[in-house]
């Protein structure tokens, strides 16, 4: 008989805390999964799973068995010992981060409770230190996490690395959930303020090489440089990195902007003037906007135009719509006076309750009929593949922003389009950068 695991308990069960739950289970622990949305719970326990992400559904049905889903908070504490909160901390008008749901869990545990709460939600630097202070039994650990969405799985199941924050009383709590993690890889430990930094720190930074690529591709529309050429140049330094470096129409998602924002404010608080993260968050703001002149450099007025946006979600294998840049560019194309339409794979009933005006289509296609232009906004592999040749005949005017530089330019040209992509030099110079690369990895003696 194979030796009994020790029971993972998971506080929310949305994005972080369902893939918590499922990978727990994968690893051959009992899981009790809480929420406090009944409906959520009574779908998740059908076997309905409430999010789109790749591996999970099947994850999920594979250790049905494992996993129990509940909205009684005492069948969790009765279920296990050790707690990850899981609950989201969305930001509050003055960009702090809302921790209402964590301080309701807190409020929820017994006194005297031996159970070990274990942080998952992204807190100010602080948090940890002010629970304990509050519940002074209480064990509690910082383990963020850095889940990506639509790589949630994968990333819970080979971490680049594993953060465990513990303050001086908290070790043998701190080596239980080590213990759940050693088999996935190396382990971070770290007092809990340090453990908490790391994750503001990390997203802040990702952000940041984001903001600074697409200020680089506007600078190389200007000299007609291709930041696609740059970011790659710059990517073989080790010390720069090729990741997070694709230039596009912003960042989006549940934490970048989140959490850019309260890092911003949480030095604020503190009297410390973060500027560069204001930069950041003001690039992002204006890169969405960008593609608004870049249409109307080729169509002149938008008002009465028909503008297609392909994808909503904020990046592709996701139906998440949270500070989606789709939201920001269908607002303000509408506020030009254009029509606007649009199709997402996944992401269309999500989108269809924010999106006022907006006409949502069942294909790619369909969304292009007519349209004076097309917008790509996600860059979901179907769009790759889909025939550009028909579609320019369908359109009014055929007329592509590639808003993720996804496309490729040459054979949208060959399809009768006109392209425009994100700090992208003109096709022409590309061609003849490639045919150079071509020469040169050809041995001299075959050159001709
Ligand atoms: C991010 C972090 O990567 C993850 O570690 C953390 O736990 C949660 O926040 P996620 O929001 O799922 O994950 O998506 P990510 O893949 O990081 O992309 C965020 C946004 O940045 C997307 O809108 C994406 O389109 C954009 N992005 C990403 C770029 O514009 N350029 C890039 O080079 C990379």
């Amino acid at each position: 008989m194979s030796e009994q695991r020790e029971p993972v308990g998971v506080i929310g069960v949305g994005w972080v805390g369902l893939v918590t739950a499922a990978c727990f289970a994968e690893l051959g622990h009992p899981v009790v999964a809480r929420d406090i949305l009944a409906e959520k719970v009574a779908a998740l326990s059908r076997g309905e799973v409430t999010i789109h992400e790749p591996g999970l559904e099947e994850m999920l049905r594979r250790n049905a068995e494992r996993i129990a889903f509940t909205t009684d908070m005492s069948e969790l504490l009765a279920g296990a010992r050790l707690l990850f909160v899981c609950v989201d901390t969305p930001p509050t008008y003055s960009g702090d981060a809302d921790l209402s749901r964590v301080r309701a869990v807190v409020e929820e545990l017994p006194e005297g409770s031996d159970h070990v709460l274990i942080m998952k939600s992204t807190v100010p630097a602080g948090t940890g230190e002010a629970i304990r202070r509050d519940l002074p039994g209480l064990s509690y650990v910082s383990c963020p996490e850095f889940l990506k969405e639509g790589t949630a799985v994968e990333d819970f199941m080979h971490p680049d690395r594993v953060v465990i924050g513990a303050d001086p009383g908290d070790e043998d709590a701190a080596a239980a959930v080590a213990d759940l993690y050693e088999p996935l890889g190396e382990i971070l430990h770290t007092d809990v303020s340090s453990a908490e930094m790391i994750k503001l720190a990390s997203n802040a930074f990702l952000a940041t090489k984001i903001s600074f690529i697409n200020e680089i591709a506007n600078v190389c529309e200007e000299v007609g440089a291709d930041v696609g050429e740059v970011a790659r140049g710059m990517g073989l330094d080790e010390r720069i990195g090729s990741s997070f470096l694709r230039a596009g129409i912003g960042y989006g998602g549940s934490c970048f902007p989140k959490d850019v924002t309260a890092l911003k404010m949480l030095a604020g608080n503190t009297g410390y003037h973060f500027q560069l993260l204001t930069a950041v968050i003001e690039v992002n703001e204006l890169q969405k906007r960008r593609v608004v002149g870049k249409l109307r450099a080729h169509l002149g007025s938008l008002l009465g135009k028909r503008i297609a946006l392909l994808g909503l979600a904020f990046k592709p294998d996701t139906d998440d719509m949270r500070e989606a840049s789709s939201l920001v560019l269908a607002a303000r194309l509408q506020g030009e006076g254009a029509e606007v339409v649009a199709f997402d794979p996944v992401a269309s009933e999500r989108a269809g309750e924010l999106l006022e005006g907006v006409e949502l289509t069942g294909s790619a296609m369909a969304a292009l009929d007519g349209a004076d232009a097309v917008v790509l906004v996600t860059e979901w592999r179907e769009f790759a593949e889909l025939d550009w040749a028909d579609a320019a005949n369908r359109m009014e005017r055929a007329l592509v922003v590639d808003g993720r530089n996804f496309l490729d330019p040459a054979a949208l040209a060959a399809a009768g389009f006109e392209y425009e992509g994100i700090g992208r030099s003109a096709s022409d110079r590309r061609i003849s950068a490639s045919s150079v690369a071509r020469v040169q990895s050809t041995p001299r003696s075959l050159r001709p």
